[in-house]
């Protein structure tokens, strides 16, 4: 092989690869964000799903029919955007006599020693009532709890919290709340975090899982899908403003990927919006990585309702597109950036580009984009913006539409491909032939899908290997794709309905796949300029089964040399490298591998293929690479 340091040919933007993060799979709510009261509010479409009432045996049955101790009271002239609460009724109640139990959204993780923090709205006439929160495993043995006694009385909403620390560490545990006196409360927003959230904020998100993020160093992240952008029909798609503010305030909607809209159902399924943007916005802060929200283009799922708005309705739309824009980067004396700035935040957040549409397609599509394009441009010139080039039904894509978006100047072409493992491995030359103008590619979703394995197995070596080398092609063509991202990003092995997925958790653990790693050492050896790597004057794209790319990166004065070896023998090869001086006399080599293609990670092996770094000795200017067989191969050398 051989590697021509001194004819870079394009450059490897920062935002190269990224992170897509949709609220599937119990992504969102059950996952990153770390509440464990499953349908706190009560506005679940069954108002008490998640919850039990408990009743003594000493309740007269026909009594307690007559005069429930807990009433659904609905207020929705008065809230719209959170009308539910309960009232609860109790007479001369003892501990154990009437109680509401939340299972949490598969079980609740507890972990021991660590400290929890209760609290709950209530108001009441007068007080008389003391609540008794108990955490408890699947034998009702007592994990840690608290007592609350609220007392301030009248119409107004009041809010009262007590913390408690745990004893042991149950992967499923469910909370108990024991009433006891007398009296009648109305209770809201029930809710139970752990303390030991992401930079412990208090109702934050779940750490590991955002380590995981942080320790891809992602260029950019984007939200918050995916199909729920969409919605199934447009009256649930998702909507920025309606995430903002106050948690109680946020309006719940029903999950896209909830009961009859997914392969596999998941009746408790809903966006509550305690992650909403302001919180993505910071996320994607804390990680270092570009924002990349994607709107809704006034079409709702092409696969589902296929429901579009009318061009003359279509204002809204594209205000909140513009409002974005504003509520990111807008200073304090404008609407948006103070609403920005009072829920913590005045400095902006420098939103650079967004995505107009997921996967939408067609004449309506181009139709609309025309209309956002034109509005958003005219507002903020230098603004980047994504188009969709659609998903055919039958997975493959929409080369027509990339021309349309071409001859209208596109930014960037988000693509998507959910294909075999065979698709990925031939089409590492897809990006050669796309004409070098001003469109860039944006692979906004794609995963190799391995046939007849399931679950937690799609996530096997062979999918992560066939994506490392067609990541060859992706790097090799870095003047036409900026940014990629595999899709979806986290699946609860109790809550899934899509795999294969980058990441798996249970209540309280998380592992990164074969696929995690190959996108980590993409991103932790991005390099800054593309530079040749031929065999035979050829680009290395398959040949001997060998796939790979070479850069320089500019910042370290470094050469990063990626080769996949898809056979199953092991490859000795020497990489001449042209144009230098001198390399230094140790290098570094980091190698993903395993001789089993159906082999995978686990939550009780979670590193089993996991890259391993050592140190390399070199000669000259050549560097000896022994690949064993079905590897992934990354080299660093400092160029003298
Ligand atoms: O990543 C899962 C789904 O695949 C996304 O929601 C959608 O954009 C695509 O069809």
């Amino acid at each position: 092989l051989i590697v021509k340091v001194n004819e870079p040919k394009a450059d490897i933007q920062p935002t190269m690869w990224g992170i897509f993060f949709e609220d599937i799979n119990l992504g969102a709510d059950g996952g990153i964000y770390a509440e464990l009261v499953k349908n706190r509010s009560f506005e679940f479409i069954k108002p008490m799903m998640g919850w039990t009432i408990q009743q003594s045996k000493k309740a007269d049955p026909q009594i307690a029919a007559m005069n429930p101790p807990v009433l659904v009271i609905n207020k929705k002239d008065a809230n719209t955007a959170n009308p539910r609460y309960i009232r609860v009724t109790v007479n001369d109640a003892a501990k154990g006599d009437i109680g509401l139990t939340n299972e949490g959204f598969r079980g609740m993780g507890i972990k021991k020693d660590l400290r929890y923090d209760f609290s709950v709205m209530y108001h009441q006439d007068a007080p008389g009532i003391k609540m008794h929160i108990e955490l408890v495993d699947s034998n009702n043995n007592v994990l840690g709890g608290t007592t609350v006694t609220p007392y301030e009385a009248g119409i107004v909403w009041h809010k009262i919290a007590a913390s408690f620390t745990a004893n042991a560490t149950v992967m499923k545990a469910k909370m108990n709340i024991w009433f006891e006196g007398n009296g009648v409360i109305d209770l809201d927003m029930i809710s139970l975090f752990p303390s030991d959230t992401w930079k412990n904020r208090p109702g934050g998100m779940r750490a590991d899982m955002i380590q995981k993020l942080a320790d891809l160093h992602p260029g950019f992240i984007r939200f918050p899908g995916g199909c729920i952008v969409e919605g199934y029909d447009l009256e649930h798609r998702y909507q920025w403003k309606k995430t903002l503010g106050p948690i109680e305030e946020r309006q719940l909607i029903i999950n896209r990927w909830n009961t009859e809209f997914a392969n596999r159902p998941a009746p408790d399924y809903f966006q509550t919006f305690g992650l909403g943007f302001f919180e993505y916005f910071q996320l994607a802060e804390d990680i270092g990585a570009e924002p990349l929200p994607i709107l809704n283009c006034g079409m709702a799922c092409q696969f589902n309702s296929a429901e579009v708005t009318t061009i003359d309705e279509l204002d809204p739309y594209v205000q909140d597109a513009l409002d974005l824009v504003e509520f990111a980067n807008g200073d304090v004396s404008t609407k948006w950036g103070k609403v920005r700035a009072d829920m913590g935040h005045p400095a902006p957040f420098n939103l650079k580009m967004m995505g107009i549409g997921n996967e939408n397609w067609g004449p309506q599509y181009v139709e609309r984009l025309k209309i956002f394009t034109k509005a958003i441009k005219a507002k903020y010139p230098n603004f980047k913006l994504i188009n969709s080039s659609g998903f055919a039904p039958d997975g493959s894509l929409f080369n027509y539409l990339n021309d349309t978006l071409r001859a209208m100047h596109a930014d960037f072409i988000d693509e998507h491909y959910y294909r075999s493992p065979e698709w990925f491995f031939s089409n590492v030359k897809r990006y050669d032939t796309f004409p070098r103008n001003e469109t860039k590619i944006f692979a906004g979703e794609y995963a190799s899908h391995v046939n007849g394995t399931n679950a937690e197995q799609k996530n096997c070596w062979l999918s992560a290997l066939s994506e490392a080398a067609f990541m060859t092609g992706l790097e090799r063509n870095a003047d036409v794709v900026s940014m990629a991202s595999y899709a979806p990003l986290f699946a609860h092995i109790d809550g899934w309905q899509w795999t294969p997925d980058l990441i798996w958790v249970n209540n309280l653990q998380s592992y990164g796949t074969p696929d995690y790693y190959v996108q980590q050492m993409y991103s932790l050896n991005k390099g800054t300029k593309v530079i040749p790597v031929t065999m035979d004057n050829n680009a290395v794209t398959g040949q001997d089964s060998l796939f790979a790319t070479a850069a320089i990166d500019a910042t370290t004065n470094e050469v990063i040399i990626k080769l996949v070896n898809a056979s199953n023998k092991s490859q000795k090869n020497t990489i001449s490298l042209q144009g230098i001086k001198k390399l230094a006399a140790e290098g570094k080599s980091v190698v993903l591998k395993s001789n089993d293609l159906y082999s995978v990670n686990s939550f009780s092996e979670p590193t089993k293929i996991s890259p391993h770094e050592s140190a390399i000795t070199i000669k000259g200017k050549s560097i000896a690479l022994d690949a064993a067989p079905y590897s992934f191969n990354i080299i660093r050398v400092k160029m003298l």
